[in-house]
């Protein structure tokens, strides 16, 4: 049997954990070299390798996404969406979506019965799931901004498929975990299934290794067109699946203007819709910025209650006003405007929790599990980029494209199905994000670039469907208002709450005086074993970066 070794580095301390082949660095000090954050240590490892090659934060950032494809397969994806945002050492400043759309033969009511009542097993699980995957586009997307041909970028995954790579212990009890629903939504054997995956058996993906080649030989015509697109169809007709040929074919990513403000001197660069992500953080940090959250501690009451009243109002707008951009009426300038939240803000009550229902329309609730995945890169060169890339669940509908090997997502689930029925992360929406053939879901991926003197300050993103935005507020303030050091900022307890339901998550480990002061002015808190992975990079005004991979996954950080 195969020896282990596993090599985790927590504030400097090197603890030798268990035996493995695969060393997972949780944090890298650098002063001059480019630093590469991820889920995965060989997806890191993958996007510093291209940087050694001479490649930027932008190669880079592809290498590590067609890696995590690979070895992170319950999220990392070619199947799937996601977001990123980019600064270059000239200043601009750019957003790529590459969120996945609605198929043709989509509709508003398609998940819903004859009685008009919702079916979120049809949104959530198997073919009809399946929004029209924008991954590879938005690869190709972000080759504009690179140095290596894509040939190059591509190769890593492809050896990675090929060749397999041994699972961690977490890895195969998480396959093993869902083998129910592989066997279910799957009518050809995967690669995925096996009777019993233990730690230190080796994953080969044959059959994405061949898609991968295809794309390395054809472009983006490689998936969307030809052999793959042949075969996503023809997934599609083993079941209720409805993306066709067109949808793929006209497939696009599109470039958006960033949301840029300044919080307290350092300039915000997130990402804007169709991800609700930058306009809540916006409206989080300036709503928190009215009641000097400097001033406070850290996880205390009156921290806690100043960043939950924030949350719960940012996300009652979220569910009224946010979705596609290109399908409705863009009111981010309104929502994040300070007379707007200073108006918003009036109903604050430092002496008792604000009912939610008086910032919003109360409608009931349930919630589930969250799975995304986020990589921060920064290069010698002064370039950052942040990606959030999604299939949505774990492992997203759970149905693999037979002969192509890989995961298609769920993200159908993130439209309002109903308006007023809740998603998967429980966030109910209106109108504003129905269902219409060619239209992005609403998301809460907050890829997210601090500058500071016009220099990167913070890279920061997280999965964790709702709870993406508010952990990357609490990542913020946590080194601009609380000046926590990177470390302690990513694995300190964390805390979430999102409108409805009422009630505020906090990770166990989360300080109980701030838990018993807060009860005695109505707050109720249920306790979560986790929130987010954050991977987040802090550079210094004299250009000494720290790269943290959250401690609450295999998530690791490598060095150029
Ligand atoms: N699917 C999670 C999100 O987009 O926020």
């Amino acid at each position: 049997m195969k020896k282990f070794l596993l090599l985790f580095t927590l504030s400097a301390h090197f603890v030798l954990a268990q035996f493995t082949d695969i060393h997972i660095i949780k944090e890298i000090r650098s002063k001059d070299r480019g630093l590469v954050v991820s889920a995965h240590p060989l997806a890191s490892e993958a996007g510093a390798k291209v940087l050694k090659m001479g490649g930027n934060a932008f190669d880079a950032v592809i290498a590590t996404q067609y890696a995590l494809a690979v070895v992170y397969p319950q999220a990392g994806n070619l199947g799937g969406g996601g977001f990123l945002v980019g600064v270059k050492n000239n200043g601009e400043k750019f957003a790529i979506d590459f969120r996945e759309t609605a198929p043709e033969k989509s509709s508003r009511d398609m998940y819903l019965d004859n009685k008009g009542k919702a079916n979120t097993e049809l949104s959530q699980n198997g073919r009809l799931a399946v929004g029209v995957p924008g991954s590879v586009a938005g690869f190709f997307a972000t080759l504009k901004h690179a140095k290596l041909p894509m040939e190059k970028l591509i190769q890593p995954a492809i050896d990675l498929a090929e060749q397999g790579f041994a699972l961690t212990e977490r890895e195969a009890n998480l396959l093993n975990s869902q083998m129910q629903f592989f066997n279910q939504h799957n009518t050809a054997k995967t690669a995925f299934q096996k009777e019993k995956w233990k730690a230190g058996d080796v994953l080969v993906q044959k059959d994405l290794a061949e898609t991968l080649k295809l794309i390395q030989k054809n472009g983006a015509k490689g998936f969307y067109e030809g052999r793959t697109a042949n075969l996503i169809v023809g997934e599609m007709k083993r079941g209720n699946g409805i993306i066709t040929f067109n949808d793929l074919k006209n497939y696009h990513a599109t470039e958006r203007k960033p949301i840029v403000f300044d919080y307290k001197g350092n300039e915000i660069v997130s990402m804007p819709l169709p991800s609700s992500g930058g306009i809540l953080l916006a409206q989080m940090l300036k709503m928190s910025s009215f009641e000097n959250l400097e001033n406070f501690q850290q996880n205390s009451a009156d921290a806690v209650q100043i960043m939950v009243e924030a949350e719960r109002r940012a996300f009652a707008d979220r569910a009224e006003f946010m979705g596609d951009p290109d399908f409705i009426q863009d009111q981010t300038s309104m929502l994040i405007s300070d007379a707007y939240l200073k108006n918003r803000w009036k109903s604050f009550d430092k002496n008792w929790a604000t009912p939610s229902s008086a910032v919003g329309k109360i409608i009931s609730q349930t919630k589930e599990s969250t799975e995304t995945t986020h990589i921060s890169i920064i290069d010698k060169d002064g370039n950052a980029v942040a990606v959030t890339t999604t299939l949505n669940g774990l492992y997203g509908s759970k149905v693999v494209v037979s002969g192509a090997g890989f995961f298609l997502n769920n993200e159908m689930d993130d439209f309002s199905i109903k308006p007023g029925v809740p998603n998967m992360f429980g966030a109910v929406g209106g109108e504003a994000n129905s269902i219409k053939p060619g239209k992005r879901m609403l998301s809460s991926m907050t890829p997210t670039i601090v500058l500071k003197n016009r220099k990167p300050f913070i890279v920061v993103g997280t999965p964790g469907g709702t709870t993406i935005p508010t952990s990357v507020f609490q990542s913020i303030v946590n080194v601009v208002d609380f000046k926590l050091n990177p470390n302690l900022t990513v694995n300190l307890p964390k805390f979430h709450h999102q409108w409805l339901p009422e009630s505020v998550q906090v990770e166990n480990g989360f300080p109980e005086i701030t838990l018993k002061l807060l009860e005695k002015k109505n707050y109720i808190f249920e306790k979560v074993s986790q929130i987010g992975r954050t991977e987040m990079i802090v550079i210094d005004e004299n250009g000494n970066a720290v790269a943290v991979a959250d401690g609450r996954g295999d998530d690791s950080v490598a060095m150029e």
